[in-house]
């Protein structure tokens, strides 16, 4: 690897205020990046980067930058949406194989007839319609660097099989060859079902569990993160970065309606919400309003896919939502009410928004006309 690498736990350091994009390339909160971590940092995420002030998630961060480089298989549970992939590509990143390759492996989109030439990959001619050149596995192309496993809980019981024989012997047999290949990988995975269940009712193999499951790490939901506002500044810098959104802010008040919510989609909702709310902005405004928000994040009543055993902290929808905007009806408004708020404007809308307190598109919405 030509790179030495000192691992530095990432509680000692300090808890980055950040407010800058994922990619942006530069030092976290000002300071300068662990010294480690700094070295593979560049353009990508590392854990420095992904540590963005929740407790419970810098623990994990501290847990898995302590594995990463020394030949531990790392799991990552969590729900749907948490950032499961970020953080394998983060351990890669963070470690001694940063230059090397990162291979994300979809267990559970590979079918059945693939597995073998998909995994192995295979000699030119092994089998009717493969390449005359022959083709290399996703294993051996992750040679020198991290095999992610993704979905790994989804991963029928024969392949679980094939993997265990590469995990076991450290070496692939691509199909129609006759010699070995070893292979010198680092392995991640992720999965959001509880695979200790799996293995109990048989679905997952017990022999590959322990070897999949050096250390695991269960990444909290964003209901119970304290940091959410650095991650949305974060991710309405990454999605403005060099548009005319640039400089767009969110308004405390959506901040709050956030908090409140249980954001069954974790960070995935968020991003998508952001990206709308974006989208919905004209070209005067700067500030993200409730206005701009999809009705369901007004539900402080939604429930979560799932809650991950063993999260820290109570579900954020237990907590107080935020009382609505003073002055404002709710934005489920009753018909009538809107019927009343036009009668009592002569049928303009733009004013009959005003008195309702919401933008005028979002009464065009209600109405159902276009805008
Ligand atoms: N800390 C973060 N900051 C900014 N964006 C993030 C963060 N964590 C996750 N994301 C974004 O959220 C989305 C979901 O992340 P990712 O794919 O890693 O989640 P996942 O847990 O693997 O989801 P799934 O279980 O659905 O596969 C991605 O677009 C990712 O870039
Ligand atoms: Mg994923």
């Amino acid at each position: 690897m030509g790179r030495t690498f000192t691992r530095v736990p990432l509680a000692n350091l300090p808890v980055p205020a950040s407010n800058l994009p994922l990619d942006s390339g530069q030092p976290l909160g000002g300071r300068p990046h662990h010294p480690a971590l700094e070295s593979a940092a560049g353009r990508r995420v590392t854990l420095v980067r992904l540590a963005t002030g929740d407790a419970g998630l810098l623990r994990v961060l501290d847990r898995a930058g302590r594995v990463v480089g020394r030949n531990i298989p790392l799991l990552i549970q969590g729900e749907s949406g948490v950032g499961k992939e970020l953080l394998a590509q983060a351990c890669h990143n963070s470690g001694p194989r940063a230059d090397g390759p990162f291979v994300a492996l979809n267990c559970a989109a590979i079918p059945e007839s693939l597995i073998e030439a998909e995994l192995f990959g295979y000699v030119g001619g092994a089998f009717t319609g493969a390449r005359r050149e022959g083709a290399v596995g996703r294993i051996q192309q992750a040679d020198g660097g991290t095999l992610f496993l993704d979905e790994i809980g989804d991963m029928s019981l024969s392949m679980q099989a094939r993997l265990l024989r590469v995990l076991q012997e450290r070496c692939v047999v691509p199909v129609g060859a006759r010699e070995a290949v070893p292979v010198d990988i680092a392995l991640v995975s992720a999965t959001h079902r509880m695979l200790n269940e799996s293995v109990k009712n048989g679905l997952f193999r017990e022999d590959l569990y322990y070897r999949i499951n050096g250390l695991t790490v269960h990444l909290p939901p964003l209901r119970v993160r304290t940091d959410i506002r650095v991650i949305v500044g974060q991710l309405v810098a990454a999605e403005c970065a060099g548009q005319p959104c640039d400089g767009v802010s969110v308004s405390d008040e959506v901040m709050r309606f956030f908090e409140a919510y249980a954001w069954p989609g974790n960070i995935r909702q968020l991003q998508n919400v952001l990206r709308v709310a974006l989208a919905l902005l004209d070209d005067d405004e700067r500030v993200i309003l409730p206005q701009h928000l999809p009705e369901e994040i007004f539900d402080a009543e939604a429930v979560p896919v799932f809650v991950t055993p063993r999260a820290g902290g109570e579900p954020r929808r237990m907590l107080s939502a935020p009382s609505r905007p003073r002055g404002r009806p709710p934005l489920g408004l009753d018909e009538s009410l809107i019927q009343q708020a036009l009668a009592e404007h002569g049928g303009n809308v733009s004013a009959a928004a005003r008195a309702l307190g919401i933008a005028r598109n979002t009464l065009y919405r209600k109405l159902g006309r276009n805008f």
